[in-house]
């Protein structure tokens, strides 16, 4: 992980200016003919396997809407855990169920909305590895960043917008790779396998949140190389 944050740093800062209208084209040219999901076998999912997860003392329907196809989830910072023995902060998560992993090429997709104000929220994640409890925690920051755990930003102007989210994990090349609206924004080792699954909504972290967090999600679609 240390190395592509380091590839990350050094490209962002080395690339000379008169290069960098060239590869902007070559990256254009290569989202215009690749998609995340070119090579990958869509899984059909149904409501079963969408679980929420939500403040354990209130209904659901009180941070929760499915209206129009859309999955509105909300959470308040002073909110409950999930379970009352969970010492975790407070969520309303959407988990995938019946589709955990442990190895082969597997694929998120979700279009998300976070509102203007939503700051210190994990709003995607693959949950379980070998070395940690997460593998991949994105987290979207006033003014709208996206950024990796706290730190590095990988995206901006994220407020206020459908974006939309595709994920994958290498499980078997130890590698996730992060795109949105359909172009590469990161790439990083994995934390090794374990009980892997995907997860969206809205998971407070310890600092820096706003009283109130809501992500929206739609088209939400699970692939894998087969
Ligand atoms: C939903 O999908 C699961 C497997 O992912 C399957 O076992 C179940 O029968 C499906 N339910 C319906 C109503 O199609
Ligand atoms: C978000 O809201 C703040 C405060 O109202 C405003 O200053 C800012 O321009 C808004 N950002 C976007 C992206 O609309
Ligand atoms: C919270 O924000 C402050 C100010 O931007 C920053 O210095 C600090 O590292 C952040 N803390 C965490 C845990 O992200």
């Amino acid at each position: 992980m240390k190395l592509s944050y380091i590839l990350h740093g050094l490209i962002n800062f080395t690339i000379p200016l008169l290069l960098a209208p060239m590869i902007h084209r070559c990256s254009n040219a290569a989202a215009a003919a690749d998609d995340p999901t070119d090579g990958f076998t869509e899984i059909p999912l149904n409501q079963s396997n969408l679980v929420l997860q939500k403040p354990y003392d209130v209904p659901l329907h009180q941070r929760y809407s499915f209206v129009g196809g859309v999955h509105r989830m909300w959470v308040y910072a002073d909110d409950k855990p999930h379970h009352p023995t969970s010492p975790t902060q407070p969520r309303t998560e959407i988990r995938i169920t019946g589709l955990d992993y442990s190895s082969g090429v597997w694929q998120f997709e979700g279009h998300g909305f976070v509102p203007n104000g939503t700051s210190g929220a994990t709003v995607a994640q693959i949950h379980g590895g070998s070395h940690d409890a997460t593998t991949l925690i994105l987290r979207v920051y006033a003014p709208g960043e996206m950024r990796f755990y706290s730190y590095p930003r990988i995206a901006d102007g994220l407020y206020d917008r459908w974006f939309r989210l595709n994920i994958i994990h290498d499980v078997d090349g130890g590698k996730v790779t992060v795109f949105l609206d359909g172009e590469q924004k990161f790439q990083f080792h994995d934390q090794g396998p374990g009980d892997l699954y995907f997860k969206c909504g809205v998971y407070a972290a310890h600092a820096n949140i706003s009283y109130y967090m809501e992500s929206r999600w739609r088209d939400i679609k699970i692939y894998r190389k087969l």
